[in-house]
């Protein structure tokens, strides 16, 4: 069964039309990298996986339920928790209303408890932050903080937009760690990144974007000959 798919989906913003009949699939439990250049239309694709934009033709399943044109809400209960490109945390609330908000928003008030009780097993890091603003902590903790708001109850299938965009490379680590746990957990990944050494290492496949359409779809090691050569001809 696959987690998500996106069968044949175009998607515009007015006239411009973002993505063209794309179709991609993360089978349950696995790790899907999905790179390209700037502009190819990777937030799109995450966007359209929570909901966010809805498909101009094609369809979106998740675990074989057909969620095309669903909002948000109903898409992130059929299993998706979705961390949209720079979605961050609020600043001047504390971690633990964070998480709080959160839960209670994609949950329900009463899975807030043993959702936010899980959370500080898993990150005793904000566990032992919980009384503080989100705002003071370091760019990788916040990070890891919006990845633990989207991660309340299990999800099927978590997709990230650059997780690790702006980051320093040790907080990258930090992210990268978290990802192989849920990955080992049997919870699938759609990983989205432009830095592509970091996700490719941890995926099982790898779907390469460019300019609205899939240039690849394969092993990871194959698809950095194709991004090379998509980057050598948008430089030439
Ligand atoms: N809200 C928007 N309105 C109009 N065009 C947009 C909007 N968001 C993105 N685009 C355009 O859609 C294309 C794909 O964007 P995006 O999905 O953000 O690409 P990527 O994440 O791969 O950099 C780009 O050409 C971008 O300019
Ligand atoms: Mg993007």
């Amino acid at each position: 069964m696959n987690a998500i798919e996106l069968r044949a989906l175009s998607a515009s913003y007015g006239p411009y039309r973002a993505l063209d009949s794309v179709s991609l699939a993360v089978p349950d439990g696995a790790v899907v990298g999905l790179v390209g250049p700037n502009g190819a239309g990777k937030s799109t694709v995450a966007r359209v996986c929570a909901g966010l934009v809805a498909p101009s033709s094609g369809r979106l399943l998740v675990g074989g339920e057909d969620v095309t044109g669903a909002r948000p809400w109903r898409v992130a209960r059929a299993g998706v928790a979705s961390l949209p490109e720079g979605r961050g945390v609020f600043a001047r609330l504390t971690v633990a209303e964070n998480l709080e908000l959160s839960f209670a928003r994609w949950l329900g008030p009463s899975a807030v408890p043993d959702a936010i009780a899980r959370t500080y097993e898993r990150f005793p890091m904000l566990a032992e932050r919980r009384r503080q603003r989100a705002g003071t902590l370091s760019g990788g903790q916040q990070r890891l903080l919006s990845l633990a708001k989207v991660l309340g109850d299990a999800p099927r299938v978590v997709v990230a937009d650059e997780l690790s965009l702006g980051l320093a490379p040790a907080a990258v680590d930090d992210i990268y760690a978290q990802l192989a746990v849920l990955h080992a957990e049997g919870t699938a990944l759609l990983v989205i990144e432009q830095q592509t050494d970091r996700v490719l290492a941890l995926a099982d496949r790898a779907v390469v974007l460019d300019r609205g359409t899939v240039a690849f779809d394969g092993v990871p090691a194959g698809a950095s000959p194709v991004l090379a050569r998509i980057l050598g001809v948008t430089a030439g």
